[in-house]
């Protein structure tokens, strides 16, 4: 395993990814908290970060230390601080060095650069740079703005020690992966066996350790990260996990049925709970966004206590926890400030103190969709856009009715169903249809119509964060709306939105 000290860098989860798709495990861990060295890890990669090391709070780390038993590789102020430490001078640079740049190597016969061409395309980002080197430390390569882009140390250390003043790890960087990938393989020795087959393998056999004979129960969504994570514990301890499925009321066109159906079919040990009108009278007359989710959490939380209490000796708590929701992220407002912690991201109350099992802690959500067709899940459910919790409900905007749960679950349904016909599903994000509180006049044969108007909202995005909405062509747009408009009785407008995020958002509310 590598481990990677992050100082605060936005591009530290990028870095664990570069790793992870040369199939090989690493661990984000803050710059300050203690790691054991031992026969496992094979690597430190010391992050970029937004402080300069010339800063008096700048963070540091004993890399002299742990270079006494690891090979390192720093990155960007990664570099700057090994460069520092060993008596190398940095210093802000006249020039700020932002995008890209071209990599000219002076020694292509570094193990590092293994394949790499003599110039290529790397992506810099930084405003301080390494004016002169430490005694012992040889330039790797340069720039045509910098002297120092790639260092080694040239003698006397017991370990390989690296820095590159560029991020190998952005996409602009086009040799980068095959450079991570060098210092994984030809320099730290790091097998390359970090795969989906063997993750399921092990991560079995270690919830059969950490279960034994207790019983666990779990909620599932119909998403990707709650079925995985339920067939892996399934694969461990068979009918010992309970799951439940519950229908709020506002899923999507026929998605209860439909996903009860694969859960059967995964063997999963499931029991569906029919709580729409609960949810539907909890929901009744309200119109704020925020007691909307509010109602829709807690109605959740009060079913899953009472289906818990029902069965015997539950033990332990199953959740779909990823690892961008677990990753401690380094404040960049300095290594003072509170740091944030994510825990029992499924939302469930402290009072049920349940030990967790969350066997996709590790995962970045690419490597949980690579598991989960490894598990023999279907297709059609791990390529699922994504899927606010509180469901249709945020998609209606105003009071939610069963009426208006049904409108926009036939329009929502034709949208998507065209999207996948049209090959255009896969292409966007995420996807769906918005019923507006705005009723407007329509003629249709020789009646007067007043319906309500339906918003259509399609964007691209890489992580939800931000995004765009997307350039669907008129000619398949004109066919949804004339669809919607003559198969939904109730809607004779149909818009599109095309707000991008920020600094509008994806939902509506
Ligand atoms: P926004 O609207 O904030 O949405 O741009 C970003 C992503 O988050 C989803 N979303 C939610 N998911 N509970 C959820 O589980 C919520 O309350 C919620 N609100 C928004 C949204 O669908 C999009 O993917």
């Amino acid at each position: 395993k590598i481990i990677i000290l992050d100082f605060g860098s936005q591009y530290t989860q990028l870095i664990a990814r570069a790793v992870r798709e040369a199939n090989v495990y690493c661990e984000i861990i803050p710059y300050y908290q203690q790691f054991d060295i031992n026969e496992t890890l094979k690597g430190v990669i010391l992050s970029g970060s937004p402080f300069s090391v010339n800063e008096e709070k700048a963070p540091v780390v004993a890399i002299s230390d742990f270079n006494k038993a690891l090979p390192i590789l720093g990155i960007c102020y990664g570099a700057q601080l090994t460069a520092k430490t060993y008596g190398g001078v940095v210093n802000k640079s006249n020039k700020r060095e932002y995008g890209r740049a071209t990599l000219i190597l002076k020694n292509e016969q570094d193990a590092l650069f293994d394949g790499v061409p003599q110039q290529s395309q790397v992506w810099m980002s930084h405003s301080d740079s390494i004016q002169q080197l430490p005694p012992h430390f040889e330039v790797l390569a340069t720039t045509e703005s910098i002297p120092v882009a790639a260092f080694k140390q040239s003698n006397h250390s017991p370990n390989p020690l690296y820095g590159l003043q560029f991020h190998p790890e952005v996409f602009h960087s086009t040799e980068g992966k095959k450079i991570i990938r060098n210092f994984l393989v030809n320099i730290c020795g790091c097998s390359q066996n970090w795969t989906p087959a063997n993750f399921v393998q092990e991560s079995i056999a270690q919830l059969k350790k950490q279960i034994g004979d207790r019983k666990v129960i779990m909620a599932l969504s119909g998403g990707v990260d709650s079925t995985v994570a339920a067939t892996l514990i399934s694969k461990a301890i068979g009918d010992h996990l309970y799951c439940l499925f519950v229908d709020n009321g506002v899923l999507r066109k026929n998605e209860y049925e439909q996903v009860l159906h694969t859960y059967q079919q995964l063997h999963l040990n499931v029991v569906g709970i029919d709580a729409k009108e609960h949810f539907y009278t909890k929901l009744a007359g309200k119109t704020d966004p925020e007691e909307k989710r509010k109602i829709i959490g807690n109605t959740f939380i009060e079913i899953f206590d009472r289906e818990a209490k029902r069965m015997n000796d539950i033990g332990m708590l199953g959740q779909g926890t990823i690892y961008p929701d677990v990753i401690e992220s380094v404040s960049v407002h300095g290594p003072s400030q509170t740091i944030k912690s994510h825990h029992n991201v499924g939302g469930l109350p402290d009072y049920m103190q349940l030990e967790l099992v969350e066997p996709l802690r590790f995962l970045f959500k690419d490597e949980v969709r690579k598991v989960g067709i490894e598990l023999g899940i279907p297709a059609e459910l791990i390529n699922r856009h994504p899927f606010p919790g509180p469901g249709l409900a945020i998609r209606i905007l105003g009071e939610v009715t069963e009426e208006k749960v049904h409108l926009l679950q036939q329009a929502d349904a034709i949208f998507i169903d065209a999207l996948r016909n049209a090959n255009l599903y896969s292409k966007v994000w995420q996807a769906g249809a918005i019923l507006l509180p705005v009723k407007s006049v329509g003629v249709m044969g020789d009646e007067r119509t007043y319906e309500y108007t339906l918003a259509l909202r399609a964007v691209t995005s890489v992580d939800g964060m931000t995004a765009d909405w997307a350039h669907l062509p008129y000619d398949f747009l004109a066919s949804v709306s004339n669809a919607i408009i003559n198969q939904v009785k109730g809607i004779n407008r149909v818009v599109y939105d095309i707000s991008s995020k920020p600094p509008a958002t994806i939902e509506w509310e």
